[in-house]
């Protein structure tokens, strides 16, 4: 926090609390000369008159104590600026601390599989179920409790997979994050020739789907504008997360005006990296409960 801001808010905040002193001072007594027994001189309705009374005593004192509890706080923790209150508390120290707590004593528990082959570690019903866990912890909100994903969040139960199903490949998508970009080509190709592409993408994986001369052209096109990243028979390349476009398996939504859509606008597609969060043992027993999922049968 620069100097300025932090001098803002410290002005403003004890601005304010010696203001709410000031006003409750000068509301416990009534001025001198003026009788409790007076009328403020307000009528209402002909006859209707209001006393002129101090605020009541247990209501002044309940605002004296939250000036006070205010102001000892504002000693005590961080709140007037970049003060850091003599207790030296600080969110992140606590965090921090919480943590190295947690990891103390669950991060054995990871530690055990760190040297079972990942392959191995499939099978370990152990893993599977602290797996899970994290899953639903973790995951769930993007790739859904079941693992079977959403639209734009793949599915991570079938057989379709954006960047390879080697436990190391999956291994190293959770560590590091992936970042899928399908660029835009509405602009390149033109409403019509997205069209045709559309066309001739859909009827790799619906045949007889759409009109054959736009799905001829549609061939042509794709050769010159997409084969460098899906390749030369659409089947997608891992190496960059360009999917397959021949299993009839959508990321983005299976119809023709999705297709065009995905072609005309391009597409960011980001998995978070999880290191930082969930350190190497924990995503070893991730891997181990998503090959887990691969096992079973329909999955
Ligand atoms: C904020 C949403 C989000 C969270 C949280 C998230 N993911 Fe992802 N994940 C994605 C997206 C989006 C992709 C697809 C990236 C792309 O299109 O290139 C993805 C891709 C993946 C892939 C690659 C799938 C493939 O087909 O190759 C794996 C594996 C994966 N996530 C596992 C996980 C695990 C395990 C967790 C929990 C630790 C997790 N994800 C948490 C959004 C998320
Ligand atoms: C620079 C590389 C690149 C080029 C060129 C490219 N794509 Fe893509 N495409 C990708 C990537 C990567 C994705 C996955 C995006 C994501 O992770 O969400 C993708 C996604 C798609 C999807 C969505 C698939 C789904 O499962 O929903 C379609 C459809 C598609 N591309 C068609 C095309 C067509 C047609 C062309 C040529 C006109 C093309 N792409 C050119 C990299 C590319």
């Amino acid at each position: 926090m620069s100097a300025f801001w932090s001098w803002f808010i410290i002005i403003l905040t004890v601005g304010n609390i010696l203001g709410c002193v000031w006003l409750l001072q000068s509301q416990s007594k009534l001025p001198a000369g003026v009788s409790t027994e007076e009328t403020t001189g307000h009528v209402w309705d002909d006859n209707l008159t209001e006393y002129n009374k101090p605020m009541p005593r247990w209501w002044l004192i309940l605002f004296w104590l939250t000036a006070i509890f205010g102001a000892v706080y504002l000693v005590l923790y961080p709140g007037l600026g970049s003060f850091g209150g003599t207790r030296g508390w600080s969110q992140v120290a606590q965090y921090e601390r919480e943590r190295a707590e947690a990891e103390a004593r669950f991060g054995n528990v990871f530690r055990a599989f760190a040297d079972i082959p990942l392959a191995e570690l499939a099978g370990n019903a152990d893993a599977v179920r602290l797996g899970r866990n994290l899953f639903l912890n973790n995951c769930a909100t993007c790739h859904g409790s079941d693992g079977r994903g959403a639209r734009s969040f793949p599915n991570l139960t079938d057989d379709a997979w954006l960047y390879g199903k080697a436990p190391e490949t999956i291994e190293a998508t959770i560590t590091n994050g992936r970042i899928g970009v399908m660029p835009a080509l509405g602009a390149a190709l033109g409403e019509e020739g997205v069209a045709e592409v559309a066309a001739y993408v859909v009827s790799l994986s619906r045949p007889g789907d759409g009109d054959s001369a736009a799905v001829a052209t549609g061939a042509e096109k794709f050769q010159l504008f997409c084969t460098a990243c899906h390749g030369p028979e659409a089947k997608g390349n891992p190496a960059i997360g360009a999917p397959n476009l021949t299993d009839d398996d959508w990321l983005h939504g299976r119809t023709a005006a999705d297709i065009r859509d995905v072609i005309t606008n391009g597409r960011t597609n980001q998995m978070p990296a999880q290191l930082e969060i969930l350190g190497p043992d924990r995503i070893r027993v991730l891997v181990a409960y998503l090959l887990s999922l691969q096992a079973e049968p329909g999955g």
